[in-house]
């Protein structure tokens, strides 16, 4: 029972540490369904989710269903992140091609392209990105993967860290194969120096060659503390097809959107509480050994292997009083709350953290973390 009681205990601990950060890992995104929150062409093709069509002014978004809690609006400690993908560029027409892929944070309900462009790559249109309050409104960052050379561009393809503008970024040469090949991309970004670092892969005379990029941004200062994260592609006047073939990321600290109750506070509810519990739970057993071994009549008395084999599982209790109860996995919080003798002294506790505890109940955990 001891043993049951610590393995709840480091069950539900270990599920509330996990629902604390952001964890997922898509292999196959084309078998994604409905799951993400796509706009423009987006649309599933084989194993990959094609961003655009191999046509003019084409444009697509993929973003993750929930926000990402950036930083922390008490402490103002910025998450860590790393995000790893790979994608593929099919352009039939070598010459005449564009635009790119991004990877980009923004501030949430980031507007669509308007009119549709491929020259800020799925983020904003030339317009958009001309006015000269847009970005203020709708704050970006981005990692670009741009294929065509425009007037504001270095005069090759390449890899960029751009924030709020397209064109005015920390650039780095890319060599992108015009096959359907796959890239493959990691970016990561480090609180304490603040440095968003990319590293990817190109092709030069079909061997793959890597390449590497890091750029200081003060993410707290751009973006806000909850934003929309995900994938932006388009083409404009000249076109390929840009498809995603797999997303996994992983983050520091807290996703889940916290309204009210802070999350430390469940944590050391639910380890007090759980702490406590398994306490009693030790005091309990070690009660009614004692009293097995002590018991006047003869007939009735245990011996010492028999209580030995009761604390390791191999008989079950004898039917002495008051009854335990015994937790499962499956025992739910409530009932926790309402156990029987000896518990009922604890009640106050087991009460007092069962209300946090209906705000996440394990099964809700594991629902959050992908
Ligand atoms: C994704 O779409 C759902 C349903 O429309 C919406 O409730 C949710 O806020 C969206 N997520 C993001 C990050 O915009
Ligand atoms: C998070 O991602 C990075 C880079 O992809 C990886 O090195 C690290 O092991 C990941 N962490 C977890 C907990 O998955
Ligand atoms: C590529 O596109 C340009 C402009 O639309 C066109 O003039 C050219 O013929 C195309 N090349 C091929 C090989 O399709
Ligand atoms: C842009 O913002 C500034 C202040 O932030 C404001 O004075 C100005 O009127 C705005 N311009 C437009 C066109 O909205
Ligand atoms: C983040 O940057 C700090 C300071 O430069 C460094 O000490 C630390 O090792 C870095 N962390 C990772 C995970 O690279
Ligand atoms: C980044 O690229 C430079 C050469 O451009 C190379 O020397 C360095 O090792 C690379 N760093 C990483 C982390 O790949």
């Amino acid at each position: 029972m001891v043993r049951a009681c610590f393995h709840v205990t480091l069950t539900l601990l270990l599920l509330v540490i996990h629902a604390a950060s952001l964890e997922f890992n898509y292999q196959q995104l084309g078998h994604t369904g409905n799951f993400f929150n796509t706009s423009g062409d987006v649309k599933p093709q084989g194993g990959l989710l094609k961003l655009t069509n191999n046509e003019p002014r084409s444009y697509g978004r993929v973003i993750y269903p929930k926000l990402l809690h950036l930083w922390d609006k008490n402490s103002g400690k910025v998450t860590d992140f790393a995000t790893h993908f790979s994608f593929t560029i099919n352009a039939p027409n070598e010459t005449h091609h564009a635009d790119g892929l991004t990877f980009f944070l923004a501030r949430p309900d980031f507007p669509s392209p308007d009119p549709r462009d491929g020259a800020g790559i799925g983020l904003a249109s030339r317009e958009q990105l001309l006015k000269p309050n847009y970005t203020k409104e709708h704050p970006f960052v981005a990692v670009e993967f741009d294929t065509y050379v425009n007037e504001w561009d270095p005069e090759y393809p390449h890899v960029g860290i751009s924030v709020n503008s397209i064109g005015q970024s920390d650039t780095a040469q890319w060599s992108p194969s015009l096959e359907e090949r796959v890239y493959n991309a990691d970016i990561s970004f480090n609180s304490s120096s603040n440095k968003l670092s990319v590293i990817f892969t190109g092709y030069k005379a079909n061997v793959v060659i890597k390449g590497n990029l890091s750029s200081v941004v003060n993410l707290r200062d751009i973006l806000p503390d909850w934003v929309e994260f995900g994938f932006s592609a388009a083409t404009g006047n000249y076109y390929e097809e840009h498809a995603l073939s797999s997303w996994s990321f992983n983050s520091s600290f807290d996703m889940e959107q916290q309204k009210g109750g802070s999350k430390r506070g469940l944590v050391i509810g639910l380890s007090v509480g759980l702490g406590v519990g398994v306490l009693i739970v030790i005091l309990g057993v070690t009660f009614l050994v004692r009293r097995m071994l002590r018991t006047r009549d003869y007939l009735l008395r245990p011996t010492i292997r028999q209580a030995v084999q009761v604390l390791s599982f191999e008989v079950p209790l004898p039917t002495l009083t008051p009854p335990v109860p015994f937790f499962t996995n499956n025992t739910s919080f409530s009932s926790m709350a309402s156990v029987t003798p000896p518990f009922a002294n604890s009640q106050p506790v087991f009460s007092q953290s069962s209300s946090t505890l209906e705000v996440i109940s394990p099964g809700a955990a594991y629902l959050h973390t992908y």
